[in-house]
């Protein structure tokens, strides 16, 4: 069984249909990179996972359970938790607060400790007391990740993680992320750094306009320099 299963999802904004009969297959403790160009619907795809897109159709299944009727709350409390690509750190709380708020609002499962999240991420140790509008984007984006993690997520959905992030961040969070990973957390994540996802993960979906263009493993996909070219417009270094 897989522990997240999309089969035939559509997606929508209002009148707009965004999603095309999409499927996707996360197996328990895999990373699984979600790619495509701007627009292509990766964020779309992550909301309809988490509900938060306006409607969607089709089966959404966690841990072999149908959610696509659930409601946002319902699917938080079932450890489904979604690190946004805007991040949406509260700006006038510090570091410590941000923290303490998510583990506090965790519902459905016991949280994290706090105390482990400085551990996993020492350069929010040094900041504790700094307020989230005064943090670098690298800073933010570890905050958001470990506002996500001390919720105690079963499976971490990523989204554009290094966007906008300084080459010696990115490192930074690759190494987190693999710890993480390595760890009893499955994860799914989106990137246009697509060398960056290719390292974290084993397999990759490739959408186009809302549709699957094409699925298989890293391994495949690095030797697949047409498919980079046509869906990514990126080369991949050796
Ligand atoms: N709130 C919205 N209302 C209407 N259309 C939207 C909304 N959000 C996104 N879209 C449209 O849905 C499509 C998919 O967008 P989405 O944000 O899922 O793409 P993406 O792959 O995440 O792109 P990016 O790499 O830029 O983050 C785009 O055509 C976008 O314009
Ligand atoms: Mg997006």
């Amino acid at each position: 069984m897989s522990t997240l299963e999309l089969e035939d999802v559509n997606g929508y904004y209002g009148n707009s249909h965004i999603l095309y009969d999409l499927d996707l297959q996360v197996d328990q403790n895999e990373v699984v990179a979600l790619l495509g160009r701007n627009g292509a619907g990766k964020t779309t795809t992550l909301r309809s996972i988490t509900g938060t897109i306006p409607r969607r159709e089709g089966r959404i299944e966690f841990r072999g359970e149908n959610i696509a009727d659930d409601s946002v709350d319902e699917i938080s409390n079932k450890r489904v938790k979604l690190v946004p690509e805007e991040r949406r750190i509260f700006p006038t709380l510090t570091v410590h607060e941000n923290l303490l708020l998510s583990r506090d609002s965790c519902k459905g499962t016991e949280p994290r400790d706090v105390e482990e999240m400085y551990d996993i991420f020492p350069i929010l140790d040094d900041l504790r007391e700094n307020n989230g509008r005064n943090l670098s984007g690298g800073e933010q984006q570890m905050l958001s990740v470990a506002r996500a993690l001390v919720q105690n997520p079963d499976l971490l959905l990523l989204d554009e993680p290094t966007e906008g992030l300084a080459p010696v961040i990115v490192d930074d969070l690759e190494e987190i992320l693999e710890d993480i990973v390595s760890e009893d957390v499955t994860v799914l994540i989106t990137e246009q750094n697509v060398e960056f996802a290719l390292e974290l993960s084993e397999r990759a979906y490739i959408i186009e306009s809302g549709e699957n263009a094409w699925d298989g493993t890293i391994d495949e996909l690095r030797d697949r320099e047409d498919l980079l070219e046509k869906y990514l417009s990126v080369g991949v270094e050796e």
